[in-house]
Formats: structure tokens, C-alpha cells, sequence
């Protein structure tokens, strides 16, 4: 199907459809190619392939089909012209920067990221590049924080783990305004399923491919999804040269997730939105952080700007730490691991894990408080987990 053809189709249907190359053997299900590099029937024809005069796939660190069918998928489900894969989604925000900016340039994020990435942007300064870390919701902090060196605006919405929710399509227009600035969006939490930042204005999308796209908690993997000149010239020759490269078997697992993330994703935000509402009314519980409750702060934008509000409920119990202990030692259907998207539930004490390395007073910047408890709300159904985080909370 041509991807003319395929952006009219349903978000279920290109999930299912786009990047199909059935070969001669006729599968129906999409083939591995688990080969590290490819053969020539000359030299002549390996001569013109490595020049990039003729088609071809050469080495699987920059070229390979299952890998191809992958980015091809993930393309027309965020509603952009091409992708790269890439070996984890650290390895895509890595090979954005690299891609785009020079020593000297500058980033504005927001500071409501995923502790890992507030790490790897913080490294950047031993290469010249500065980051100045703002509040997401705060469109006059982005703003005043811009500089003539500014080339990225970063962010999650909604963050992790707090679930606010930036202005996709202001922070478009804000970054355009400026210079050679554009705007990155980290669409881990909603997948395009639930938002497509590049029809909301956003130049870049990347993706930890490990959470919703795998979906059952299998890889690690990561990709950037732009237009095809970018891909060409800013992030393929990087990923030839450095490698950050998806493995043919881990992206065989992703093209599988895909076919399912629609329906995973409303069935992560349908139950999430039932427990978002049974916490609220709990007497432990102190504040309940998800964007289909009423009292968020940003409610009606994440109405306008999300197809649904996704699979990560936060909340902060009454009382410091122990409490909150308490509840992830005593859950019997949440697993305690960092990760999220799987099929399984998950609980995280995100403070001594996910966002433990970073100082305490930026912590406390982000509001990510020792009482603060992530849930990953899964596949299982609705009541049943209800009633384990019922008797895990009474332990209190
Ligand atoms: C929002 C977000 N972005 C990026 C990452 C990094 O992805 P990976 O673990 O695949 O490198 C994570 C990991 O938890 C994340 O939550």
C-alpha cells in the first residue's frame, strides 16, 4: 500500500498494515531478517549500492527490512514522513541532539522529564551544549528562557510522572518564531494513538519504543519520527556512523505491538480512568495526578489535545515515605520495576527509582515528592486491581 493510500486509513488499520513487504515466500505474518549484512551478485552492483547509486540493504546497522517495516510502521502511525529506529529511546533523544545541534546551541526543557533524559541533557555541557530547564505549563518561562543559540524546546506530555500537560501547538508556534528553533515532543506516554504532536505543529517525535509500543514489557528500543529530508541528512548518516541501531529481532517485537496498540491503548486509559476515579475518593490518598479527572489543572486541554488520557495514574498518599513503601510492598497484581506500557501493572516509588539519581532540591522542583507513588495501569481487568490496591492501602 502506498503511504498516500495508508495516512487515509484508520489508526487500527495502519497499525496492522503499513510496512507490509510480504516476499516471494508469501508470509503473512511480517518475516525477521536476522542477518548482519547482506550479499551483492556483483561488484559492480555492490559498488553502486555502497555509493548509494542503486537500492539495497548493505549492513544491518543502517539497513535492514524488519527494521525498515518498523520505522515504516511507526511513520505513518505518527502521521510523519519517515523514521529512524533506534536501540533505545535514550539512544533516540541522543541521536536528535547530535543530529541537530552544535557546541555553542542551546536547549529549553521542560523540567518535568524522565530522570535518565534530565541526566543525558545535564552531560551535554562538557560538549558545549547548555540546557535551561523550565516548568512545563509555564508558557512564559519557555519564552524568557530563549536565547539566539536556542535550536530545541523538549518535552513529555503528558510527564512523567505527573501527568501535566503542555501546549503542544503554542510550543509550535512559540518555537517557529524563533530562528532555526524547533520543537521536540517525547510521545512516550500516548503513543500516536491517543496524540500525534506533528500534526500539532511539533517538528520532532521521539520514542522509547520499550514502553506502549512494545507493550508487553519484552525490548528495549527507541526511534525518531520527522520529516524525510531530516531523517536523511541529520540522523541517518549518525546512525551509520555511530550505531545506535535497533536490532532486526527487537524491532520483529515492536512491528508485532503495533498491530495492537490501538486497542491496548484505549483499554490502558479506560481503566486508568477508573481507578484515577476510585484513588480520588480514598482516605490514604491525598492528590490523584491524571489528566481525565476534572480537577486537573490542564483538563481541558489534554480533552482537545488527546484522543484519551492514557495508562499512567500518580498519586501521593498521606504521610512521607513509609506510607507510600507501604502500598508498593504490599500490591500482589503490581509488579515494583521502573519500567511502564506493559500488558502487567505496574507500581514504581518513582523518587529512590526512576528519578533517584537526580539531586533532592530537583526533585522537589518537579514536585516528585517521597509520598509519590506511579501506577502503570495494564491489561488486567479494572476490579481486580481496584480491589489489590484496596487492601494495599489499608495497610496504612
Ligand atoms: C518518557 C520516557 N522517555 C524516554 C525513556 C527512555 O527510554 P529507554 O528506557 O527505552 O531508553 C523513558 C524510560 O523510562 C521514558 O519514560
Amino acid at each position: 500500500m502506498s503511504p498516500d493510500s495508508i495516512a487515509k486509513l484508520g489508526l487500527g488499520t495502519i497499525g496492522a498494515h503499513a510496512g507490509v513487504h510480504q516476499t516471494n515466500e508469501l508470509e503473512n505474518s511480517d518475516p525477521i531478517f536476522l542477518t548482519s549484512s547482506f550479499s551483492f551478485e556483483s561488484a559492480a552492483q555492490a559498488a553502486a549500492v555502497f555509493a548509494g547509486e542503486a537500492d539495497g540493504n548493505i549492513y544491518s546497522r543502517f539497513t535492514n527490512p524488519t527494521v525498515r517495516s518498523f520505522e515504516e510502521r511507526l511513520a505513518a502511525l505518527e502521521a510523519g514522513e519517515a523514521c529512524i529506529a533506534t536501540a533505545s529511546g535514550m539512544s533516540a533523544i541522543l541521536t536528535t541532539i547530535l543530529g541537530l545541534l552544535e557546541s555553542g546551541d542551546h536547549i529549553v526543557s521542560s523540567r518535568s522529564i524522565f530522570g535518565t533524559t534530565t541526566g543525558l541533557l545535564q552531560m551535554l555541557a562538557k560538549f558545549g551544549v547548555q540546557t535551561t530547564f523550565v516548568d512545563l505549563t509555564d508558557m512564559n518561562a519557555w519564552a524568557r528562557a530563549i536565547t539566539s543559540r536556542t535550536r530545541l524546546l523538549f518535552l513529555e506530555t503528558p510527564s512523567n510522572p505527573l501527568n501535566e500537560i503542555a501546549d503542544v501547538a503554542a510550543l509550535a508556534a512559540l518555537a517557529h518564531g524563533h530562528p532555526n528553533c524547533l520543537l521536540v515532543v517525547d510521545n512516550c506516554l500516548c503513543t500516536p494513538v491517543l496524540q500525534q504532536p506533528l500534526r500539532l505543529g511539533a517538528d520532532v517525535v521521539v520514542h522509547s519504543a520499550t514502553k506502549y509500543l512494545d507493550g508487553q514489557g519484552r525490548c528495549v528500543g527507541g526511534a525518531i519520527v520527522t520529516t524525510a529530508e531530516r531523517i536523511r541528512d541529520k540522523f541517518f548518516p549518525l546512525l551509520r556512523a555511530a550505531g545506535p541501531s535497533m536490532s532486526p529481532f527487537n524491532a520483529w517485537v515492536f512491528l508485532k505491538g503495533l498491530e495492537t496498540l490501538k486497542l491496548r491503548m484505549e483499554a490502558h486509559s479506560a481503566s486508568a480512568q477508573h481507578i484515577a476515579s476510585w484513588l480520588i475518593q480514598h482516605p490514604r490518598v491525598e492528590r490523584v495526578f491524571y489528566p481525565g479527572l476534572a480537577d486537573h489543572p490542564q483538563h481541558a486541554l489534554a480533552e482537545r489535545q488527546q484522543r484519551a488520557f492514557g495508562g499512567v495514574v500518580s498519586f501521593t498518599m498521606r504521610g512521607a515515605r513509609a506510607a507510600a513503601w507501604q502500598v508498593v510492598d504490599h500490591t500482589k497484581l503490581f509488579t515494583i520495576t521502573g519500567n511502564l506500557g506493559d500488558s502487567r501493572s505496574i507500581i514504581t516509588h518513582p523518587a529512590t527509582t526512576t528519578h533517584g539519581r537526580l539531586k533532592a532540591e530537583q526533585r522537589e522542583s518537579m514536585g516528585i515528592t517521597d509520598s509519590l507513588v506511579r501506577l502503570s495501569i495494564g491489561l488486567e481487568d479494572a476490579a481486580d486491581l481496584i480491589s489489590d490496591l484496596d487492601q494495599a492501602l489499608g495497610r496504612n
